[in-house]
């Protein structure tokens, strides 16, 4: 797997690959790689010839406040791990590579509506700086697919959303959320998490499922079941961002008229935010 960091070479690199008649997968990430990386890497492999995945702590997408100094760059592991599992070419670029003109003045792509509510409305600028960097990987590498995880769920409609919008000529596809066996959905921030805050965490998706298994039982008061879970979420140590019970499509929040639900929580133990989500098809009575 040859690994390149400047635009040049990657342009160069995928002009010969496009030319022989390959279809190039993308497999966007910010390193720190884990299993769920990995299943996106061969779920990327399974609908194309050349599989590139990109590893860039995107400046962009983080807040003042934010984790960006602390987010965990382990990019020599994450070349092993990326050509064990048979990824063809990692793309690493520098903050300077993608932003040779600095930050400031970086055209930014919003997508409406669906960067608005949930992480939208707690992270301001954080989709629009996804939603930037997404579309310059796209022109960079110009894949035919991309691959993203759904535990990231509002990340992925905002980037469908995008495609859509802007005519973009590339197929998103996704893989539902890995978890370790206790639940824990998996993410590159866990590895913060203290011995305590770890055996408190899975309690976030257990708090899911109770949620999602008596919606399918029939409650249909979503603001009382928010209320109760939030309760039990803070009593359990968590600080909650949000707890919302919303349509999947537009992820407003959810009528009880909606059949595809998606219950979605961002919570913080101490200084680590922990996302995670359900998706509850009701016409079938089915939860993920
Ligand atoms: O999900 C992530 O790791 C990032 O938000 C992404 C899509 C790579 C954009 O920086």
């Amino acid at each position: 797997m040859k690994t390149l960091s400047s635009v040049t070479e990657l342009r160069a690199a995928l002009a010969d690959v496009r030319q022989s008649g390959q279809r190039i997968a993308l497999v966007p990430t910010m390193g720190n790689l884990h299993e769920g990386h990995l299943a996106l890497i061969e779920l990327a492999r399974k609908h194309a010839d050349f599989v590139v995945a990109s590893i860039f702590v995107n400046p962009l997408q983080f807040g003042v406040n934010e984790d960006l100094e602390r987010y965990p760059r382990t990019l020599q592991q994450d070349q092993q791990k990326l050509q064990a599992a048979n990824c063809d070419l990692l793309f690493a670029p520098s903050v300077c590579e993608m932003y040779p003109q600095g930050m400031q003045g970086q055209t930014r792509v919003c997508v409406s509506g669906v960067s608005e509510r949930l992480c939208g409305a707690a992270r301001p600028g954080h989709f629009a700086g996804v939603a930037t960097v997404v579309c310059k990987l796209f022109n960079l590498v110009q894949p035919d697919i991309a691959a993203f995880g759904r535990k990231d769920y509002q990340q992925l409609r905002v980037i469908e959303t995008l495609v859509q919008d802007l005519n973009l000529p590339v197929q998103i596809i996704s893989l539902p959320t890995v978890r370790d066996n206790d639940g824990l959905a998996l993410s590159s921030r866990n590895g913060g998490l203290t011995a305590e805050q770890r055996q408190t965490a899975p309690a976030l998706y257990q708090c899911l499922k109770q949620m999602a298994e008596a919606i399918i039982l029939g409650e249909r008061d979503y603001s009382k079941l928010c209320e109760n879970a939030k309760n039990q979420l803070s009593q359990q140590g968590f600080r909650l961002d949000y707890l919302e019970i919303c349509a999947a499509s537009n992820l407003e929040p959810a009528t009880t008229n909606e059949h595809h639900l998606l219950i979605a929580v961002a919570t913080f133990l101490d200084n680590i935010r922990l996302i995670d989500n359900i998706e509850i098809l009701l016409s079938v009575k089915f939860y993920r």
